[in-house]
């Protein structure tokens, strides 16, 4: 995974710049599927820059910080200057080997986009679920697709899959579905974005498709237009541990 790596390190001074369109959005998701109550303790796994945190913190009137994990020092550097963060360095895995005292002192987690970066995810998955208290809940969201660039694989391209990695873990669904958010997008800041490797799974093409790629949405989408009005889908999935 040392694409993923990299890829976190060259992108992270420009990410909130890429998605803060989508912060607000995917904090008011997350609190309503958490149904989360001040007296709620939060972990954000994979919470990179911890924008999204902080506001969930802030409209769930939490009584306490919330945790980002993140490997990412690059991510993570501006999270630790939000308020109502705190944060850890570490992936997945780390969290799960090294910090399991940690995981018990929270009741709630939230994987915002991440999980299709965890490398053993059924074992982790397994793993954290045997660490967490009756009644802990996990909610998961996943872009299912990258905007209007369809021909680029997704790890799920489904709920069923995510909601067979947890069941498998152990877990019980108690919610799934999807919410959507419809957003203007530049056109000159969203092929910026593409240009620098917004997305994961862009970092695997050369520029060559990258420049393939955006002349179709040119064509075909924005047509030329400086504004489009596009629609984000997320997967939402809570899992609980029984
Ligand atoms: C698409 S970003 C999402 C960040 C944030 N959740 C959001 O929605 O803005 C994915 C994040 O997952 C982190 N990540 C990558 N591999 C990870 C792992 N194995 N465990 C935890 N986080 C990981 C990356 O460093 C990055 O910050």
């Amino acid at each position: 995974m040392a694409h993923v790596q990299g890829h976190y390190k060259a992108i992270a001074q420009e990410y909130d710049f890429f998605y803060d369109h989508m912060y607000e959005e995917l904090a008011e998701i997350s609190c309503k599927w958490l149904k989360l109550l001040p007296t709620d303790s939060l972990a954000d796994i994979g919470g990179g820059t911890g924008a999204i945190s902080s506001l969930i913190w802030k409209k769930a009137n939490l009584g306490q910080p919330v945790l980002v994990v993140d490997p990412s020092p690059d991510m993570l550097e501006p999270a630790s200057k939000r308020e109502g963060v705190l944060t850890l360095e570490a992936t997945f895995d780390d969290l799960i080997n090294s910090y399991p005292h940690i995981i018990s002192k929270y009741n709630k987690f939230v994987c915002i986009g991440c999980i299709h970066l965890f490398p053993h995810l059924e074992a982790s998955m397994a793993a954290f679920y045997k660490l967490l208290k009756p009644g802990d809940q996990l909610l998961i969201v996943e872009h299912p697709e990258v905007l209007v660039w369809k021909d680029l694989k997704t790890r799920f391209n489904s709920l069923d899959e995510i909601e067979e990695y947890l069941k498998q873990a152990g877990f019980s669904v108690e919610e799934r579905g999807e919410e959507s958010h419809s957003h203007s997008y530049s056109r000159e800041k969203y092929f910026y974005s593409l240009r620098h490797r917004c997305y994961t799974a862009l970092s695997l093409l050369t520029d060559k498709e990258i420049e393939l790629g955006i002349k179709k949405l040119d064509e075909t989408v924005f047509k030329g237009e400086p504004f489009k009005e596009l629609t984000d889908y997320y997967y939402m999935i809570v899992a609980t541990k029984t």
